[in-house]
This record gives structure tokens, sequence and C-alpha cells, in this order.
């Protein structure tokens, strides 16, 4: 059996699932019923300055975007963080690590710009016996309008600055939670680095309008006929962060920065996903507030079954395994070919590859008068549009040519050496340097 345990810049916990700072981890009856479930560790709800708590929006707080099943894909919330007063969640916070000491629970925080802001926190959360703490750099709405969450994680240097005030004025493991609304999610993880922070976790919530109200004239959701931006997360979301998470992981700058993996994961393979790009382990909201948390069974046994089938003893054994092979488009090979091909004993004769192709593609797919739809190997540039576009899992498979064969499309033959841009003959920064 597949050991799951993670050690995670010195935290321990016996699954890589913790649940990410957000409704499900407010409040002690939430973490309580979490941890009973099986989850590996909780980031608390964020966690505000003392005095009077933030206060949120009295009417909806989410939009969403629905697959055609009603399938929620992706949820956009204006939410502010913990809306209860410090004290109180410093209290159950410590009753909570108590019952639970082999979990993991995170400390996430959001203070101004101000030095004394951050010490006086963190002495603060200290006291809780929490195993580390994660600086909010994310929020982008509400809190971002005060200066806080993402207006200070867009810029490097008020990251790097106050993950070096947190490790002076705390012993405890320092995360980085990274904002997405940002053109290159290097620089902060470099400024995180550089300021001392033991990892970086990502992504936080996405700028975003889901929908608006065409009778309202009012983007969605909508507060007495107004709307405002919020954060879009879920399943939506997972192509992006996979990305970042990735181009911090081969950033040789940053590359042993270790990461919390966050945005989208609903499965034990999205998990397996982040990891192999290089995240230590992974945060979850979106897919927790949609399905309960006892959907953290079907991770846990779900990845260790993975883990069993391919032999892997622990999570060390798959995490970053697919970093070396995330590269730059100039870094493909461009003598690999292949061809799409259709399962006729699958197709249903729906006709989308052939309208897909036809219309959009290389007019690589005829239709009989019976509808036989066949791939024409001389027209297809294996774009694989045909194999995202039909319905039925598995009927068309792009396959590989074998070197020595000739591609009827280009009339060449397919060569079995590695040969990419940077070499090619029509790149002209290729011709310059011979
Ligand atoms: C309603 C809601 C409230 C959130 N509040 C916080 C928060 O207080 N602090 C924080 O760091 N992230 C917060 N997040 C962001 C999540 O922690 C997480 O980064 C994001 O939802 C992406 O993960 P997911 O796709 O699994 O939902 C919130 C998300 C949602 C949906
Ligand atoms: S892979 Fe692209 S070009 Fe080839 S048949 Fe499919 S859609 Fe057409
Ligand atoms: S999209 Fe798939 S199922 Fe539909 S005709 Fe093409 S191969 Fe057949």
């Amino acid at each position: 059996m597949a050991d799951l345990t993670t050690d995670f810049i010195g935290i321990k916990s016996p699954n890589p699932f913790w649940l990410a700072s957000a409704p499900p981890t407010d409040k002690e009856y939430n973490v309580r019923r979490a941890f009973d479930a099986g989850w590996g560790g909780v980031v608390w709800k964020t966690l505000g300055e003392a005095g009077p708590p933030v206060v949120n929006v009295n009417g909806p707080r989410y939009g969403a975007i629905y697959g055609a099943d009603r399938r929620l894909l992706g949820l956009n919330n204006i939410e502010l963080i913990t809306d209860r007063p410090l004290e109180v969640n410093l209290e159950e916070m410590k009753r909570v690590k108590r019952d639970y000491p082999d979990r993991a629970l995170i400390a996430s925080l959001m203070v101004p710009m101000n030095e004394e802001a951050w010490r006086e926190i963190l002495h603060r959360v200290v006291d809780t016996g929490c195993d580390g703490v994660e600086l909010n750099f994310g929020c982008p709405h509400g809190m971002s309008e005060r200066g806080m969450g993402s207006a200070m994680g867009q810029v490097p240097e008020y990251v790097g600055q106050v993950a070096h005030w947190c490790k002076k004025h705390s012993d405890l493991p320092v995360i980085v939670k990274l904002t997405p609304n940002i053109t290159d999610i290097r620089k902060p993880a470099q400024a995180a680095m550089e300021g001392g922070a033991d990892a970086v976790s990502l992504i936080n919530t996405i700028n975003s309008i889901t929908s608006v109200d065409l009778d309202l004239f009012a983007p969605e959701p909508t507060i007495d006929g107004q709307g405002a931006h919020g954060g879009y997360c879920g399943p939506a979301v997972k192509p992006i962060a996979l990305n970042m998470v990735a181009e911090i992981a081969r950033d040789p700058a940053t590359r042993n920065l270790p990461i919390s993996g966050i945005g989208g994961v609903t499965t034990w393979r999205d998990a397996a996903e982040f990891m192999s790009l290089g995240a230590g382990n992974v945060q979850v909201c979106t897919a927790a507030m949609t399905y309960g948390f006892k959907i953290v069974e079907e991770m846990i046994s779900g990845l260790s079954q993975w883990m069993d089938e391919k032999g892997y003893e622990n999570t060390r054994d798959f995490v970053g395994r697919a970093v070396p092979n995330t590269v730059n488009w100039q870094d493909l090979n461009l003598n690999y070919v292949a061809k799409a091909v259709i399962s006729q004993d699958d197709c249903i004769k729906c006709g989308r590859c052939y309208a897909a192709c036809e219309d959009t593609s290389h007019q690589a797919i005829s239709m009989s008068e019976d509808r036989t739809f066949e791939v024409i190997d001389a027209e297809c540039v294996a774009c694989n549009l045909c194999v995202n576009v039909c319905p039925v899992e598995g009927c068309i498979t792009m396959e590989a040519m074998a070197p020595g064969t000739t591609d009827p499309r280009t009339g060449k033959v397919v060569e079995a050496e590695y040969a990419n841009w940077t070499t090619h003959p029509n790149n002209p920064g290729a011709c310059a340097a011979e």
C-alpha cells in the first residue's frame, strides 16, 4: 500500500490533501469534520488584524459557470477574509490543533504593508500551535482595494519584504500564497524566495465577472442592482494554475522552492498532475464546497491505487517528474509526425470531427454517403482538433508514424533523430548562426 504521508517544508500530514483557506476552513465546526473525513491539513480562513472584523455583503456572494450537464466548472466569489473576531478564530485553532496533532494546521494571514502589523499578528498566531503561516497576497477583490491581498502580491518587492518580516518575527515556516493576476508569476515567486519564504502556494482566485444580468444590466452576483468583479476558481482555472506551477518549478531561480498546488483540484488525478509538475502537496476549495468534505476519500483511495499500480512507494517518487518534460515550444521535436485514426467500431457517426476539420482545420476527414468518416493521411496535420470535439472518448486517437515511413502529406521520410526549431532551415536565427 502506497505511503501518502507528506513532509512539506517540515510540516507533516497523513496525506497531501489540504483544504485551502476559504469557507470550508472558516471555523472549528468545519475543520473538525474535515479532519474526521480524512483531510491531511487545512489552511484556516484568512485572519486579519485585531479589532472590528471585516464586513461581508448580505446578498449573494457567488457566481458560477456550468457545463452542459450543469456541473459546476467555475465559481466566482466576492467574499472577504474571515468576518469572525480574531480572538475567536485563534481560540478555535488552538483547540483543533490540540485535538488533531497529526494534521497540518496553517494560519492564513492578511494585514497591511507595515512591519508592526505583521509582527503583531505573528505573535498572536504562534500561540495557537499552528504548523506554519500562509501569507495571503492573492485575494483580488475588496481587500485589494484597501491595499492588501493581490494589491501587495502584484508588487514583487512587497512580497519579498513581507516574507522577510515574517521570517524575522517568527520561527514558523512561511508559505507565500501568490496571485495569478499578474503577467509573470515567476517574479513574485522569486521575490518570495529571496525574502526568505520557505514555500509558495498558488493560485489564489482570478479576477472575473462570470455573467451579466440582462434585465438589471449588472454583473452577477448582483447586490441591489450592482455587481463587482470577483475571484474565479474551480475546475476551469486548473490549466492556468498548472502552467503557473510549472513556470516556477522549471525556473532555474526557483526550481528548488517548494510549491503547494492550488486551483481546480477535484480528483486524485488533478492532484497527481499538480504534483508531477512540482507541487509537494495540493490544496482544495471549490471541490469541497461543491461535493462536501467526503470527496477526500476518493482522492485518497484514487491516488493510493494509482501509486500502487505504478509502483510508487511515496509521493516523492513522482513529485516533479513532469518538470523536465515541460519545455519551451522551440524545444519540441519537429521530426515527430502523427496522424489521426478513427475507430469505426466506436464511431457514432455524429459528424462533429468532419465539420471541425472541414471548416476550421485541414479538410482531412472524408464523409461517405453512408456517413463513414475516415482520415485522409495526405491532408492530416495531426492538430488533434477532431479528438477534442469527438463526443466518444478514445474513438479518435493520434498515432505516431514510424521512423523510415513516408508522410503522405509532405512526401518526406519520417526521421528518427530529434530536431527542433533552433536548428530548422526555415529559422532565420538558425541560418544566421551557420
Ligand atoms: C468563497 C471563497 C473564499 C475564499 N477566501 C479565501 C481566503 O480567505 N484566503 C485565501 O487565501 N484564499 C481564499 N480563497 C481562495 C482559495 O483558497 C483558493 O485559492 C481558490 O479557490 C482556488 O482553489 P479551488 O479552485 O480549489 O477553489 C477563497 C475562495 C473562495 C471560493
Ligand atoms: S488531426 Fe486535425 S487535420 Fe487531422 S483529421 Fe483531425 S482535425 Fe483534421
Ligand atoms: S466526432 Fe467521433 S463519433 Fe462523431 S463522427 Fe467523428 S469519429 Fe465518429
